[in-house]
C-alpha cells in the first residue's frame, strides 16, 4: 500500500440511477415510487432547446413538492458549452430547497470545468445559507474527459460519482457506431473463422474506475440504449460490476430491477466471501498468512477482496 491510503467513496447505494426528462412532469411521481437508488432529473439532452426554461421550472417544483423518500436526488444541468448551464445552477440552487442532494455535470472535459461549477455553487450556498453541501457527479463522455479523467476525479471535494456516457463518448471519439453501450457488431477478434466479441467500452470503464478509486469517487456505468434487450443490459452491467463499478443508469423503468439485481452482491457471493473470511481467521489462528479454500489459494489479499463484497452487501441492506 502506498503511504497515501486509498480514500473511501460515499457509503450509499448507487446501484441504479433513473433518468427522466425535466419536461415530462408525469414521470416524476413514478420515478419517486421506483426502486432506483438515485434519481436524475434531466435538464440536458432529453430536453429540447425550446423547453429548457419550463423544464427548469418543473424540476424546481418537483424537488420541492414530490416526496422523494430516501432517494439520492440529482439534477443534470446543461453542459458548460451551452448558454443554459449557469441559469440551471442559479435557479435550481436558489429556488429548490435542501432536499436536492447533487448536481450532475455532463460532458466534463477538464478539472477547470468542475472548478467553474464549484465556484458558482459555493457562492450560492453561502449567499442562501443552504445547510447541506451539494455533491457533484460528472459524466465522462468525450475524448477530453477520458484523457483528463484523473484530474477530474480529483477536481473538488464535492466529487461523489462519475459515469461513462457511452453515446456522447462514442461520438466524440469518432467511433463508428450508433449503439449506446453493449456489444458492437464490428468489434470482434477472429479465431479459426469464429467471431469473438470484445468490449469497446472496457478501457474507458477501467480508466474511470481507477481514477474514481484513487480519489474516493463512485464509478458508475451509464446508459444502455436498447431497453428491449434485458440480457444485453445484464451482460453489460455484469462486466461493469466485475470491473469495480457500483451501478448503472436506467433510461426506462424496466432497467431498474436489472441494475439492482446485478449490483446487489448475490447471496452465493456473500456466503462465499464470508467463508473466505472465516477460513482466513482460522489460518491466522494457526499463524498462517495463506490457506486453501475449495482447492484454491486464499491469502491476506483475499480478505480485502471478500470484504469488498461483504461491505457492499451490508451497506445495501442497511
Ligand atoms: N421514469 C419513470 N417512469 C417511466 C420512465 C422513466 N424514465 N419512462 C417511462 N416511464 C413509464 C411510462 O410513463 C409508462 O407508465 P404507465 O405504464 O403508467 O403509462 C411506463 O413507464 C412504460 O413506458 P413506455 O411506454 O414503455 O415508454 P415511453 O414510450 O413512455 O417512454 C422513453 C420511453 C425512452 C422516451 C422514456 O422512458 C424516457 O423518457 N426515458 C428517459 C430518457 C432520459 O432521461 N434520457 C436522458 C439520459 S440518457
Ligand atoms: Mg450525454
Amino acid at each position: 500500500m502506498s503511504f497515501r491510503l486509498q480514500p473511501t467513496p460515499p457509503a450509499r447505494p448507487n446501484r441504479c440511477q433513473l433518468f427522466g426528462p425535466g419536461s415530462n412532469t408525469k414521470l416524476f411521481e413514478k420515478m419517486a415510487a421506483s426502486a432506483a437508488d438515485v434519481i436524475n432529473l434531466d435538464l440536458e439532452d432529453s430536453v429540447s432547446p425550446t423547453d429548457k426554461a419550463s423544464a427548469r421550472a418543473n424540476v424546481i417544483q418537483a424537488i420541492n413538492d414530490v416526496d422523494w423518500k430516501s432517494k439520492y436526488l440529482s439534477v443534470r444541468i446543461n453542459g458548460l458549452d451551452t448558454p443554459y448551464w449557469y441559469r440551471d445552477v442559479v435557479d435550481v440552487l436558489e429556488q429548490a430547497g435542501d432536499r436536492l442532494d447533487q448536481i450532475m455535470i455532463p460532458k466534463v472535459g477538464c478539472a477547470a470545468d468542475v472548478y467553474a461549477v464549484d465556484a458558482l455553487v459555493t457562492a450560492i450556498e453561502t449567499a442562501k445559507g443552504r445547510k447541506k453541501p451539494i455533491s457533484f457527479e460528472v459524466i465522462i463522455e468525450s475524448a477530453a474527459g477520458i484523457a483528463h479523467v484523473e484530474e477530474i476525479a480529483a477536481s473538488s471535494p464535492r466529487m461523489a460519482a462519475m459515469s461513462l456516457g457511452a453515446a456522447d463518448f462514442a461520438a466524440s471519439m469518432g467511433m463508428q457506431t450508433t449503439g449506446i453501450g453493449g456489444t458492437q457488431e464490428q468489434y470482434y477478434m477472429l479465431n479459426g473463422g469464429t467471431r469473438h466479441y470484445s468490449d469497446p467500452w472496457h478501457w474507458a470503464q477501467t480508466a474511470i474506475v481507477a481514477a474514481c478509486r484513487t480519489h474516493g469517487v463512485l464509478p458508475v456505468d451509464g446508459p444502455f440504449g436498447d431497453f428491449s434487450d434485458d440480457e444485453g443490459y445484464r451482460a453489460q452491467a455484469r462486466r461493469s460490476a466485475t470491473l469495480g463499478m457500483v451501478g448503472k443508469w436506467a433510461i426506462h423503468p424496466k432497467q431498474i430491477a436489472l441494475a439492482n439485481e446485478v449490483f446487489t452482491p448475490s447471496d452465493a457471493a456473500v456466503t462465499e466471501a464470508r467463508e473466505i473470511l472465516a477460513a482466513m481467521e482460522d489460518a491466522k489462528a494457526r499463524g498462517e498468512g495463506a490457506t486453501v479454500y475449495k482447492g484454491r489459494l486464499v491469502d491476506i489479499a483475499s480478505i480485502k477482496q471478500a470484504e469488498v463484497i461483504v461491505r457492499q452487501s451490508e451497506m445495501i441492506a442497511g
